[in-house]
């Protein structure tokens, strides 16, 4: 990411509340990269996958750790780039239109609190570079989260 866009996200993360801040994150992802369809959040809420802020259609609302590509970011706290969401057999379609996803996870004092997930209607459309990019962004997210006590 360069020196402008990460100082357009740290600039966003000045924000002290949550919801406002993870809102213009979503807002800024969807226009930043092209070719989304959904860009946003879920976050670890009793002991669960709870969506939080975000662009695009309307996404199932609750996720279980066991379940989909969002939980498997949450078990094994590790991006994950699906090339192909067809072939992957624990993805949950939230849009029929989504062909590829990218899911970073936010990690705060070695927990996982929550997921950056990115939603494509094209195969193969996430770079190592833009998952490079969500890493950065997730590790600025748990920095305002450790300082905000969010
Ligand atoms: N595809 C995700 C569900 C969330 S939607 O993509 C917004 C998953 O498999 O966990």
């Amino acid at each position: 990411m360069n020196e402008i866009a990460t100082k357009q996200v740290e600039g966003l993360l000045e924000e002290t509340d949550q919801i406002a801040a993870l809102s213009n994150l979503s807002a800024w992802i969807y226009e930043s990269y092209d070719c989304l369809n959904w860009a946003g959040f879920y976050l670890v809420k009793n002991n669960e996958l709870v969506l939080g802020p975000f662009q695009g259609k309307v996404a199932c609302t609750h996720i279980p750790f066991d379940r989909g590509v969002c939980g498997l970011t949450y078990r094994s706290q590790q991006p994950q780039r699906i090339r192909d969401v067809l072939q992957h057999k624990d993805h949950i379609a939230c849009d029929a239109n989504s062909r590829s996803e990218l899911c970073v996870p936010i990690v705060v004092d070695e927990a996982c609190v929550g997921m950056i997930d990115l939603d494509a209607p094209i195969e193969d459309r996430f770079t190592q570079q833009e998952e490079d990019d969500m890493v950065l962004i997730a590790s600025l997210i748990a920095n305002a989260w450790k300082q905000f006590n969010w």
